[in-house]
């Protein structure tokens, strides 16, 4: 204890919850990382973090592989837990007959098309949302470039919600759909680049029901709990769910893993837990894997890391008490 699910769900959020990247990554196999994950107390929700992206789901065109994805399925349904369905339509983790393919707008799109709705039809309400298109916006709120964007133009964008919903409807399930990104969570240009998306999907009857806010943080430089709060306000407002999908903060200076450091991180957790049990609307927070053996932080930023709320031998840090404490902040 303490509990951080059960105390989310007390709190009135319908989870705390955790990416996890199995098969294949050690996580699968390590019984300590397996007792904390399924464990529904303090896990009340998954995500896995890579195997129902593009690469590993479409690997041939038209020739899908639901076994990886299948996995995340199971461990949510064995012990009763949401699932977050990631991603649809995203820059990265493409398989390579999409990036090297020689595409028109119109074959592109049919591409998408049959990608989107395959996998929302194939695991329908095993899913209590997808992350449809994710992280499309630069940091000045313009479209990134991407294969999508490059090939068919902003419309890409529009389109990949419109076939998720008729997908959607196809299985009669109330699947949400959702917009994930990061640098999303205060209140600058891109946040207010993302509402005025939003409403232009909204004035074309384009159905979103969710933003995603990844939160990877920094120790030290976290958006402050009033500012996050104010963010997440604004999408309420507009009518849509928020969830925290990512958080983690990690430490950019490993010298700074002291213990001065590590209440830091800890108030950093606070504040950004706090401001999603505050905003009814935040329907709940996930953190992007919880021990530091298995964060993606180290292998993409050499250097910094201790980003999770647990050390790496599964001892918890201030950090996962400060958030057992933010839970039950209001
Ligand atoms: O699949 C290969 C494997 O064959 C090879 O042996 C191994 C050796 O490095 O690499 C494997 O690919 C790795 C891949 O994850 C699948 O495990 C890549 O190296 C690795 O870079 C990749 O990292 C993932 C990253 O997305 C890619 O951008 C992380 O695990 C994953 O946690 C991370 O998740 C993203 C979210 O989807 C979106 N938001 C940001 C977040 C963090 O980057």
């Amino acid at each position: 204890p303490p509990y951080l699910n059960d105390l989310a769900r007390a709190a009135g959020k319908l989870w705390f919850g955790s990416a996890t990247d199995q098969p294949g990554t050690g996580e699968d196999t390590n019984i300590l990382y397996q007792e904390i994950l399924n464990d529904t107390d303090i896990f009340g929700q998954i995500t896995p973090a890579n195997d129902m992206k593009f690469f590993a789901t479409e690997p041939e065109q038209n020739v899908f592989n639901f076994t990886g994805g299948q996995v995340a399925v199971d461990i949510a349904q064995d012990h009763g837990k949401y699932l977050r369905c990631h991603n649809l339509v995203w820059v990265s983790q493409l398989a390579d007959w999409v990036t090297n393919g020689n595409w028109t707008a119109e074959t592109l799109t049919a591409v998408m098309k049959n990608h989107i709705q395959t996998l929302i039809i194939h695991w329908g309400d095993a899913c209590y949302s997808w992350d449809v298109v994710n992280e499309a916006l630069a940091s000045n709120g313009s479209f990134s470039s991407s294969i999508w964007y490059d090939v068919i133009g902003p419309e890409y964008f529009f389109l990949a919600y419109q076939f998720a919903q008729e997908a959607v409807e196809a299985t009669g399930k109330d699947i949400k759909l959702f917009y994930n990104d990061y640098g999303i969570e205060d209140t600058g240009n891109k946040t207010q680049a993302l509402y005025a998306l939003i409403q232009e999907m909204q004035s074309r009857g384009i159905q979103i029901d969710g933003v995603g806010l990844e939160s990877h943080f920094e120790v030290g430089a976290t958006p402050s709990l009033e500012t996050q709060i104010a963010a997440k306000q604004g999408y309420v407002a507009l009518g849509l769910e928020v969830a925290m999908t990512e958080l983690d903060i990690r430490f950019i200076e490993a010298n700074a893993t002291n213990s001065t450091g590590f209440a830091m991180q800890a108030q950093n957790y606070y504040d950004s837990v706090s401001s999603c049990v505050q905003v009814d609307g935040c329907i709940g927070v996930t953190v992007w894997d919880f021990d530091d053996q298995y964060s993606w932080i180290p292998g993409t930023f050499p250097g910094q890391g201790a980003a999770d709320l647990y050390n790496a031998d599964f001892t918890r840090k201030p950090a996962y008490y400060a958030v057992g404490e933010a839970l039950q902040s209001v």
